[in-house]
């Protein structure tokens, strides 16, 4: 498969361009039909390369896919997480990944607790940085996973209705997936408490409804977003009942309308709170696709960038 992307790091989405986004759904595809659809089959496209998972944050999903996805391809992979390390003694991000590269890392794949810790690295190391969460600021693969889950499901995302429900205001994931489905041609309507959204987030394209049935009404798919209570410092919501009352999915809200939506959710989930466990394990839930095609989106970023160290 010919292409390439136009960035040397994946750092954020709003750095990609539309045929970016289209390659890397090119090759997920092709990853998700000769090497996920076949239990013993990779493709050792990687052969030669050393992937660093560097996870400053707690992760379950997303280590693990990055993980599976770099093995798949033949790439040898360390993981390393904060907790337990040096980082607890005191050394800084720029030394611990220094030492890492000293041992001859190709591609750090890097989630931290800090708004713009990937672009820091990308200016300051010669590996190839892939942003696995930083801070409240952008969560890629997580926007790609969400948009290729959704063109598995619908198509195509130009003209689709999708809504981002919850903790915006905190959320990485909605800043990525809002910037991806405005470069892919969705309508993009949040719907969240006001206390719950950054002010002025109208300028990046997108329309606010502060209720939930009538932008149930008006989607063809639903985003939930965790509540993301350890970024949480002052109570922005009264308490998790009532938001759940009010911005949380049921069965019977799900069966009242009149049309049959599609439910994501990056996870973790908050049972009970954001989704009931009928919802989240039902017929409309795409949660478990998007934990699949997780893995086919990783293998393509690292296989794209992989070949970028080559150009
Ligand atoms: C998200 C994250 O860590 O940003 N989870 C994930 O990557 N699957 C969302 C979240 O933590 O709520």
């Amino acid at each position: 498969m010919n292409g390439h992307l136009s960035v040397k790091h994946l750092l954020a989405i709003k750095e990609l361009t539309r045929e970016d986004v289209e390659l890397i759904f090119s090759m997920a595809d092709y990853f998700l039909r000769q090497v996920l659809s076949s239990p013993t089959r990779k493709a050792p496209g990687m052969r030669d390369v050393v992937v660093a998972n560097v996870f400053f944050e707690n992760s379950t999903r997303t280590k693990l896919s990055f993980e599976l996805a770099a093995k798949r391809l033949g790439a040898d992979v360390v993981n390393f997480s904060a907790s337990g390390s040096s980082v607890a003694k005191g050394e800084t991000l720029l030394d611990t990944l220094r030492n890492l590269l000293a041992m001859k890392m190709d591609v750090v794949v890097v989630r931290h607790s800090a708004a713009g810790a990937a672009h820091f690295l990308s200016r300051r190391v010669k590996a190839t940085i892939v942003n696995a969460g930083d801070g409240a600021h952008e969560h890629p693969t997580q926007a790609l996973l969400d948009c290729y889950t959704l063109r598995q499901k619908f198509g195509e995302i130009k003209g689709l209705r999708v809504a981002i429900i919850g903790d915006v205001l905190h959320s990485r994931v909605a800043l990525s997936d809002i910037f991806a489905l405005n470069l892919l041609g969705a309508e993009v309507r949040l719907c969240a408490p006001p206390t719950l959204l950054p002010k002025h987030i109208e300028s990046l394209g997108v329309t606010v409804c502060h209720d939930l049935d009538p932008t149930l009404q008006w989607c063809d798919a639903a985003i939930f977003l965790r509540i993301q209570r350890e970024r949480q410092h002052a109570g922005l919501f009264p308490s998790t009942r009532e938001y759940s009352m009010r911005y949380g999915l049921d069965r019977r809200k799900l069966e009242s309308l009149n049309k049959t939506i599609a439910v994501l959710h990056p996870g973790p989930i908050n049972r009970g709170v954001e989704l009931t466990t009928e919802v989240a394990d039902g017929p409309q839930s795409l949660i478990l696709d998007q934990v699949l095609h997780g893995v086919a989106v990783r293998m393509a970023v690292l296989y794209l960038l992989a070949g970028k160290r080559f150009d």
